[in-house]
């Protein structure tokens, strides 16, 4: 069969490789083959590896992450299959960092054990990329580059492949018997994220426009510490991990008067506790001080971190440097089963792009790469049952896609009011205010850029209804206005998992 992947990241790359074993596959991407967020991973990739951790504690760590919406199937998946997978990624020519002939183990908040393997010291995601990238290349793989997917062919509620844009300018159409959505998550969204320019949402947003659904979309992980200066470059979470500790304006520790975990707390706990201190210093950024950690360490362990604090006259070796949180992945997606399937026959989606119900609310860090390495592989193993879709019982909610406004779009505009009502703390009035704004945007442009406008734009209103109908607090949607969880929304809100069943 023929099988159109669209996404280079690492869950596009392993599809496209572990496809072309039986099938034809056509690879696009709207960039570079090498651009992709996963290029721009810095900590690494968790796997229970090592004989003094377990499959188990791997699972309970992520589950407690996920505050209760975690599916766990698809963890148990996650966890199990993950050292295996990591193995064929090892045979595949990743190199991850050793010592001693030893695996290094890197620790990252909420993991119970050190069990993050990076490479290239925190350039894992560029290490991953490129080794795919060669294998990817040894395969017969027709690869488009430069190609927008501005939509799906969707023919008799069947998925045959994808409308493009292609690098000429020109439109065409590329048919496939299955499509593989690995196009990634949504970033550009929000005013400050560790996104690259490409992370727009582009394939999750089609997907809905197709009519699959989609799930989880209030569920946006802000990581705590980018560094507030233009590009927000991450700095890994990691470096917290080697002890680097967070002080405000007065040099104090405040995470320690938040959380016993303090700087190692939960992503969203940190996130939060970072806002709430630049708050009370009048909007400043917090800074980050890994000054304890050593020169010669930091350079050696971060030497990606340490060129991106020079290039910005930083020097973080000697001194604290300012961070803000900012966006940086999408827990929610296109609803999957565990082998990748969508609810519409034909399309399958993995990596960020997907919901497969391993983040649940909150993501443990580290768990992305695994996701999409893991997921992609069961999908591309899937393939040759591409016409069984996931059936979900519950309805889609489409009350508010009619919404399409007068006023033509403003991409800072749009990053600003998301930022600003739909970010890391959100209340009834400011989502309604966002909700009612988004309506009377518009995005007509039919360029590629326009498209990704359109994307973003249908995204933001996705989320923010979605984020409206969840009136509680759960792991990263946090609503001032109803701070604490709910047990009646202990649920996606599309999850039918329990009565999901394939026909
Ligand atoms: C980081 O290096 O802090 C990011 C790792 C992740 O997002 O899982």
């Amino acid at each position: 069969m023929r099988v159109v992947v669209v996404g280079t990241g690492i869950a596009g790359l392993i599809a496209a490789h572990r496809a072309s074993k039986h099938h034809d596959v056509v690879l696009v991407t709207k960039s570079r083959l090498s651009e992709s967020n996963t290029r721009y991973a810095q900590g690494g990739i968790a796997v229970a590896l090592f004989p003094d951790d377990s499959v188990e504690s791997h699972v309970a760590d992520t589950l407690r992450a996920g505050a209760g919406l975690c599916d766990p199937v698809a963890v148990e998946v996650l966890c199990a299959e993950g050292p295996g997978r990591v193995r064929d990624l090892i045979a595949l020519g990743v190199e991850f960092d050793k010592r001693d002939g030893e695996l290094v183990r890197g620790h990252e908040a909420a993991h119970s054990s050190r069990r993050v393997l990076h490479a290239g010291g925190d350039a894992t995601g560029f290490a991953i990329e490129s080794a795919l990238l060669r294998a990817v290349r040894r395969r017969a793989i027709e690869v488009h580059e430069h190609t927008f997917v501005t939509d799906l062919v969707v023919d008799d509620g069947i998925v045959r492949g994808v409308d493009v844009i292609a690098a000429d300018g020109a439109g065409h159409r590329i048919l496939g018997d299955a499509v593989v959505l690995a196009s990634g998550g949504a970033g550009q969204l929000f005013r400050h994220t560790t996104n690259p320019a490409v992370a727009t949402g582009d394939g999750i947003a089609a997907a809905w426009r197709a009519g699959a659904a989609v799930s989880d979309l209030e569920f946006y992980q802000f990581h705590p510490t980018a560094l507030a200066l233009p590009g927000n470059h991450l700095v890994s979470e990691a470096v917290r991990g080697e002890g680097a500790v967070l002080r405000d304006a007065d040099g104090e520790r405040f995470m320690v008067d938040v959380h016993p975990d303090a700087e190692l707390a939960p992503r969203d706990v940190v996130a939060r506790g970072i806002a709430a201190a630049m708050a009370r210093q009048g909007g400043r950024p917090v800074v980050l001080d890994a000054t304890g950690l050593g020169a010669d360490f930091l350079r050696a362990r971060f030497p990606g971190i340490t060129t991106a604090c020079a290039e910005r006259g930083l020097d973080w070796t000697v001194e604290p440097v300012p961070v803000t949180p900012a966006a940086h992945y999408a827990m929610g997606g296109i609803r999957t089963d565990i082998d990748g399937r969508t609810t519409l026959p034909g399309l399958f989606a993995i990596g960020e792009a997907a919901c497969t119900g391993v983040h649940g609310a909150n993501r443990l860090a580290s768990n992305s790469l695994l996701e999409s390495l893991v997921f992609a592989w069961r999908a591309a193993d899937a393939l040759d049952i591409a016409g069984s879709p996931l059936i979900l019982t519950t309805e889609g909610d489409s009350s508010f896609a009619a919404a399409f406004g007068t006023t033509p779009v403003d991409r800072d505009a749009l990053r600003d009011l998301m930022w600003e009502r739909a970010g890391l703390e959100r209340d009834a009035a400011g989502l309604r205010e966002a909700a009612a704004t988004l309506a009377g945007w518009r995005a007509d442009d039919p360029m590629p850029a326009g498209r990704e406008d359109a994307n973003l734009l249908d995204l933001g209103r996705l989320l923010v209804h979605a984020a409206l109908r969840r009136e509680e607090s759960r792991g990263a949607h946090f609503r001032t206005d109803f701070p604490e969880p709910r047990g009646v929304w202990a649920r996606s809100a599309h999850d039918a998992r329990p009565v999901a069943a394939r026909v």
